[in-house]
């Protein structure tokens, strides 16, 4: 029997992730849910963001199902998301962006593998405050951490048969942390002669990827620059319903959608499960179970295939609920 922590979220992410852990239901792998929830919701009843009974649950679950939780912008508590990665060492933050959909909305060809380094860089929160009018943020980058997650790009390409790792950053500024970051991907590459390497310019790479993306295989980046290329990768296939994550540290893993808590359409049903639903297929995947895995990116793609029944974020007049029926008869 295999137990896994299940966090609901906030806005959206109730609806999608019921919907994913009904997907897995379906399978009768005889996976225990033990759901447990954090956030503004959360707070808004108890007045604590994250209960006690969470930690203690991923502690001894070690793999967890989330859906978004949101972050207040500018004042307010920090992000939970960002907390929980760094507090969990999940260093390694894992967004496979893979065309599904037949239609105008996007390309139809991409198949590309965001690696974002996932635990420290301006995501440490060391903002300073000199004066009302000044304040210091702090880049950390430290060759351990750079080490890990650019070795984690090159064996994920090594071990899927991926031919190239392209390197992104902004070393012509930030001379000695992004040049750091660099080096060291420059030095890592050499090990992997079998992998081609490159590496491009952030503001470059953002114009490279709307104009042709297919150039690309396997990207590894720093904390922002990878947050910010997801959400752009999501645009380029048809939207931030579609693309999953995974932040993977050394015995912990916590699976969640690229996207947040999506306010604005919460509560409606109008919520696209699929990147849940992915996520929940990498998680099977990490807990060895690879056929269920594949069985549940299968049925997603059948659905996708025939392009009835989608939700209204890709032009169709599914609901959360009936497009995640479908995905189930599919499996
Ligand atoms: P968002 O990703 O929630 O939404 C951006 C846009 O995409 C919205 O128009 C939304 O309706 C749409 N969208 C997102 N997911 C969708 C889905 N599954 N189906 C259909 N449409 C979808 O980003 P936003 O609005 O910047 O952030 C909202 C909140 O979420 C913030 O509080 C933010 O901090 C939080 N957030 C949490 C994350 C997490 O828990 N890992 C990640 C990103 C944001
Ligand atoms: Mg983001």
């Amino acid at each position: 029997m295999k137990s896994v922590t299940l966090i609901p979220g906030d806005g959206i992410g109730p609806e999608v992730a019921f919907s994913a852990k009904a997907v897995v239901d379906a399978l009768n792998l005889g996976i225990e849910w033990e759901i447990v929830n954090a956030g503004k919701s959360v707070f808004d009843v108890c007045g604590v963001l994250v209960p006690e009974e969470l930690y203690n649950s991923i502690e001894s679950k070690r793999v967890v199902l989330k859906g978004p939780i949101t972050t207040p912008i500018g004042k307010g508590f920090k992000s939970i998301n960002v907390m929980l990665r760094q507090k969990y060492d999940l260093f390694t933050n894992i967004r496979p962006v893979k065309s599904i959909m037949v239609s105008n909305r996007g390309f139809n060809d991409i198949d590309l593998v965001i690696f974002r380094e996932n635990s420290e860089g301006l995501y440490k929160g060391v903002e300073n405050e000199i004066s009302d009018d000044e304040v210091h943020a702090l880049k950390i980058v430290t060759r351990a951490a750079s080490e890990r997650i650019i070795r984690a790009a090159f064996d994920y390409a090594l071990k899927q048969g991926r031919s190239k790792v392209t390197l992104v950053h902004k070393a012509n500024i930030l001379k000695k942390s992004d040049g750091l970051f660099l080096g060291i991907g420059e030095t890592i590459a050499k090990a992997y002669p079998t992998i081609s390497f490159d590496s491009v310019i952030v503001d470059n790479m953002c114009m490279q990827l709307v104009m042709n993306p297919n150039q690309y295989d396997v990207i590894v980046t720093m904390n922002l620059y990878g947050d910010i290329l997801s959400d752009l990768c999501a645009g380029l296939i048809g939207g931030l319903g579609l693309v999953p994550g995974a932040n993977i540290g050394s015995d912990i893993a916590i699976f969640e959608a690229v996207h947040g808590s999506a306010p604005d359409i919460a509560g409606k049903g109008l919520a696209n499960p699929t990147a849940m639903i992915l996520s929940a297929a990498m998680m099977l995947e990490y807990m060895g179970f690879t056929d269920e895995a594949n069985k549940i990116k299968r049925a997603v793609a059948t659905v996708f295939a025939s392009g009835v029944g989608l939700t209204p974020d890709l032009g169709g007049d599914g609901t959360t609920e009936t497009f995640t029926k479908v995905v189930i008869q599919n499996l």
